[in-house]
């Protein structure tokens, strides 16, 4: 059983240092040690050469105090030597740029000779280490995708375009077809004349680069999986993972982690949300309150929610942030309490192992200015005192280990809806992800557990699926929405559905495409509305119109569905905005405005009232509330991420104090930057 690890480099301490280090980890309660994903350069000093002198002792040392061992794959790395020899292994950026060696991730998947070197550190790593009996698993290359890297320009990549382009449509003229090549006299008649979608005068067309990005994205999942196969067999029994990230949204997630045994991934809630608060923030939404030196509570739990979502399993949290961070705008020192909170928070949300990053603060290079558990003095640091007191969480996060996450709503988001959406917003606000995340965090105001999950996925153990926007469609997306609905399911489908094919034409009949017959309604007119315009919608129990931004679309619903909301004024005015139909045992709606927080509260409440959802509390803003289940019990997390006690109602049957025992209230009150964790026997619920 692993429960929390670290990360360490030996490769950056004296050899001398590195038996204490070992022992302070276990006396730590750390279970595990990831080590090795930066070192290629000292493992392989020289093409072919290797030493392995340092690392067989940092293995033995580790080992010997008791720690697993989790290995990276050293491939995010390149050594100097490899870049001089093979100048083509780096990547070129979209401006046509060569990029440089000296940071990371300095690399193109589809170089051969970059792929020929991996092939041989992978290889001589497995074979090392792979049957040592501390090794519990490995974790492939580092970051996919970190520092915008999925993405070459190169003659590589070219080539290995047009022959993905062959693979995919066969024909030159299919392709043509697919693209609408006869725009612009795009019409190819050689594959050779197909080049990467950088540098064009005007703009690309959004197919050839929805394509080049796909193209992207499964270089990348191709490259990893020859790590993969090499790994399982070079060291068999033991699990592979790699460290995913919840920003990252050039790369199919979903496509990745199919070939994992597990997802685990990077967990930096100030960094992040010092980042990404002005991208998945638009008009109209507002972070929920938080201690600045928590990281918003909404957007990590929207990454650990996504992240757990692709694989639909219990993940790992590779590395969580141990104090302050280097890489965000003010990199904010954690007030006493917050490392431990995020651990706990970790738990809510589906995690089932912690390691941290990483053991020590670092005294040269790039990452001077991030914290570890230990100080640059070696002393120990905020993160370590608060590792410690875990001590104290520990049987009960033992217990959680294994327990699913749980939820009656499910969110669907596709990397591919957010690449094709981008291409042409129409309007610079209209974003996927905002899409998205405006919902989960609407569903978490009004105490509801959500899932997010691919479009394809099984959908029947929800009640209420919420594709938020869905642009490309097919008929097997269509059939498999069908079903889900016909058997009982309630969906909910967003503006700008089905407007798309999946080469990224519009489809002929126009929005929502192939969704249509299953809606019932036809999108009259879509508009994107400007900064200070806004159209007021008309709820059936509200006196008042809500102000919608955005993104405005009226519908006309055909025979048997029900106008739910209308549009009270602007130019849609009197056009339904919000329609609902039965289909087989279920009910499908379609609802054609942007949801900013006011509109996203009202559609949820409707929502939930029409689906049967029940919230799990009663929640102040800025408190979650999730569920996970285990084969005996199943446990309720309240997290709260501000800096007051809050007071959550609950709804009966009663919970208990999950560490105690002790009855719960009807209404509990959490700490600042506490989670309550309450239990109950399964068969209560
Ligand atoms: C991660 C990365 C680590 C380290 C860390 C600093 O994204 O995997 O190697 O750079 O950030 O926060
Ligand atoms: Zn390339």
């Amino acid at each position: 059983m692993t429960l929390l690890g670290v990360c360490y480099y030996p490769e950056h301490w004296p050899e001398e240092r590195w038996a204490q280090d070992a022992t302070q980890m276990r006396a730590l309660g750390l279970d595990l040690v990831r080590i090795a994903e930066f070192a290629w350069a000292r493992m392989e000093p020289a093409e072919g050469r290797f030493d392995w002198g340092w690392l067989d002792r940092a293995v033995e040392t580790l080992a010997g105090a008791g720690l697993k061992l989790a290995l990276g794959t050293p491939t995010p790395a390149p050594p100097a030597w490899l870049v001089q020899a093979h100048p083509d292994i780096l990547p070129v950026d979209a401006e046509g740029r060569r990029r440089r060696h000296g940071g990371r991730r300095h690399v193109c998947a589809n170089a051969p000779a970059f792929q020929t070197a991996s092939d041989r550190i992978v290889a001589a790593l497995a074979k090392r280490y792979g049957q040592h009996p501390a090794l519990v698993g490995w974790q492939t290359d580092n970051e996919f995708g970190g520092g915008s890297t999925i993405r070459c320009y190169c003659d590589h990549c070219a080539a290995a375009f047009r022959r993905w382009l062959q693979a995919r449509y066969g024909s030159l003229d299919q392709m043509n077809e697919a693209w609408g090549a006869v725009f612009w006299s795009q019409w190819y008649t050689e594959w050779d004349q197909i080049q990467l979608p950088n540098l064009v005068l005007g703009q690309p067309n959004p197919s050839h680069v929805l394509d080049y990005y796909r193209f992207s994205s499964d270089s990348w999942v191709a490259y990893q999986r020859a790590q993969i196969r090499q790994l399982r067999e070079l060291s068999p029994g033991r699990w592979v993972t790699h460290n995913l990230m919840g920003p990252v949204r050039s790369l199919d997630y979903y496509a990745l982690a199919a070939d994992l045994d597990f997802v685990s991934w990077d967990n930096y809630p100030t960094g992040n949300t010092d980042r990404d608060t002005p991208l998945m923030y638009g008009p109209g939404a507002t972070p929920p309150p938080h201690g600045y030196d928590v990281g918003d509570p909404a957007l990590t739990a929207f990454y650990h929610t996504l992240m757990r979502g692709l694989k639909r399993q219990p993940v790992w949290i590779m590395e969580q942030q141990p104090g302050y961070v280097n890489w965000g705008k003010h990199n904010p020192t954690p007030r006493p309490g917050v490392v431990r909170y995020w651990t706990l928070e970790d738990f809510a949300h589906g995690t089932d192992t912690v390691v941290y990053f990483r053991w020590r603060a670092c005294h040269y290079a790039q990452e001077q200015f991030h914290s570890g558990l230990l100080k640059h003095d070696g002393t120990p640091d905020q993160g370590f005192q608060e590792v410690a007191g875990l001590d104290k969480d520990r049987d009960l996060l033992t217990r959680l280990q294994g327990t699913q996450p749980q939820a009656d709503v499910a969110l669907l988001y596709s990397y591919e809806d957010d690449w094709a959406a981008a291409l042409q917003p129409h309007h610079a606000d209209f974003d996927v992800r905002r899409a998205v995340f405006a919902l989960f965090r609407a569903f978490q105001r009004a105490g509801h557990a959500v899932d997010i999950v691919h479009p394809r996925a099984d959908l029947s153990s929800y009640r209420l699926v919420v594709a938020p926007t869905l642009w490309l469609v097919d008929e097997t997306l269509t059939a498999h929405l069908r079903a889900y609905v016909e058997g009982g399911g309630t969906l909910l489908i967003g503006p700008r559905s089905g407007f798309k094919t999946p080469s990224n034409l519009v489809h002929p009949d126009g929005p929502p495409g192939l969704l249509a017959d299953l809606v019932g309604a036809k999108v009259t007119g879509f508009h994107s509305l400007p900064p200070g315009v806004t159209y007021g919608l008309r709820w059936p129990d509200e006196a008042e119109e809500t102000p919608v931004l955005v993104w405005a679309e009226g519908l006309e619903p055909g025979p048997g569905v029900e106008a739910v909301a209308t549009w009270g004024s602007g130019l849609l005015e009197g056009q339904a905005a919000l329609t609902l139909r039965t289909v087989g045992n279920g009910q499908v709606a379609y609802f054609g405005a942007w949801p900013s927080d006011t509109v996203a509260d009202s559609l949820v409440a409707w929502l939930a009232h029409v689906a049967g959802v029940w919230e799990l509390a009663e929640l102040p803003a800025g408190v979650t509330a999730t569920r996970r289940d285990g084969p005996d019990q199943e446990y309720l997390f309240l997290v709260n991420g501000t800096d007051e006690y809050q007071m959550a109602a609950l709804y009966p049957p009663a919970w208990a104090d999950a560490r105690s025992g002790e009855p719960w209230p009807a209404t509990v009150t959490i700490p600042p930057r506490d989670v309550l964790v309450g239990a109950r026997p399964h068969e209560a619920g």
